[in-house]
């Protein structure tokens, strides 16, 4: 009998299909993908993959974006309820409120949004280049909205000196991740440094000697001379970063950082989308188009 992996990676040859997943994921999901890793490296893989299906391992904005830079792909989500509670934070019409209160600003939204949000902004960040396409993207004194995160948009802005319009928006996992949480961590491990995702809260990247997207935090701990590092983002990050250095030591800022939408995507479900083409990502056309450009245009500004 063959095992589900290898049924997987049969039906990925016959039907041209690629696996990408998202560095939570699971790491037997981890394992049977092309390729993991941040939201910008996952929608930069789906522009550039020749494949004719992309299973897609993350949460719905994330297969939405690469249905959006491959549109004429079949993209599918093992999970169609894996959601994010951040991108739900802002539906389209309290970004239009927004923009009906500021008409002189132009807006930047996080990769962390609906599609028809995207279709609506001005241009798209992720946390790996927020501030390089906020640099080039803006002039200094433009009114920029920046949504939904306000951590993200704070930790720019402080980086940056500039001010933003903020949205009350957060990721409930990261604002989880207390001061509390990393003054004890660097108390038992005062040897580790301190790794921190800028969803976190301000007070928590004070403490932060590195603040990086989950790929940053990957490629960074590869080449630093650090052998322990405390992790302050989802947990689901650490399996990964253990594999790939082994002998260095990687400790949860709190283990309670888990998102649950990232864990519903199970092997099973990967074997069941890929087998039957189920849970499709479909998007108007207008949306599509008016989302690619935000998004193209982010490309165009992090090479
Ligand atoms: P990255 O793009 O850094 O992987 O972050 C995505 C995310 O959802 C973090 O919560
Ligand atoms: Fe959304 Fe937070 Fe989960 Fe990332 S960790 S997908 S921001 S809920």
């Amino acid at each position: 009998m063959k095992s589900i992996q290898e049924r997987i990676g049969e039906l990925k040859e016959k039907k041209n299909a690629v696996i990408l997943a998202h560095n939570y994921q699971l790491p037997e999901v981890q394992e049977v993908a092309d390729f993991v890793g941040d939201s910008l490296g996952l929608s930069i893989a789906a522009q550039k993959t020749p494949a004719d299906i992309i299973v897609f391992c993350g949460v719905y904005f994330m297969a939405e974006t690469a249905k959006i830079l491959s549109p004429h792909k079949k993209v599918l989500i093992p999970d169609p309820e894996a959601g994010c509670p951040m991108a739900d934070m802002l539906p389209l019409e309290e970004l239009r409120k927004l923009r009906a209160r500021y008409p002189q600003a132009r807006v930047l939204c996080y990769v962390n949004t609906h599609a028809a949000v995207k279709a609506e902004c001005d241009l798209v960040c992720t946390s790996a280049n927020a501030p390089q396409v906020v640099e080039r993207g803006f002039a200094p004194g433009e009114d920029v909205i920046f949504v939904p995160d306000q951590y993200l948009a704070q930790y720019v802005a402080s980086k940056l000196q500039r001010t933003f319009i903020l949205f009350p928006g957060y990721c409930p996992v990261h604002v989880a991740i207390t001061e509390n949480h990393i003054l004890e961590a660097k108390a038992q491990h005062p040897e580790a440094l301190v790794l921190a995702h800028p969803e976190c809260r301000p007070e928590v990247l004070r403490h932060a000697d590195q603040v990086l997207s989950t790929e940053g935090m990957c490629r960074y701990v590869k080449t630093s001379p650090h052998r322990a590092f405390v992790v302050a983002t989802e947990v689901g990050i650490i399996p990964r970063m253990e594999k790939e250095n082994p002998g260095k030591r990687f400790f949860p800022a709190f283990s309670g950082a888990i998102c649950e939408n990232m864990k519903r995507t199970t092997l099973e479900k990967v074997l069941v989308s890929l087998e039957e083409e189920i849970h499709e990502v479909t998007l108007p056309q207008e949306v599509i188009e008016k989302a690619r450009r935000a998004i193209e245009r982010m490309l165009e500004l992090s090479r």
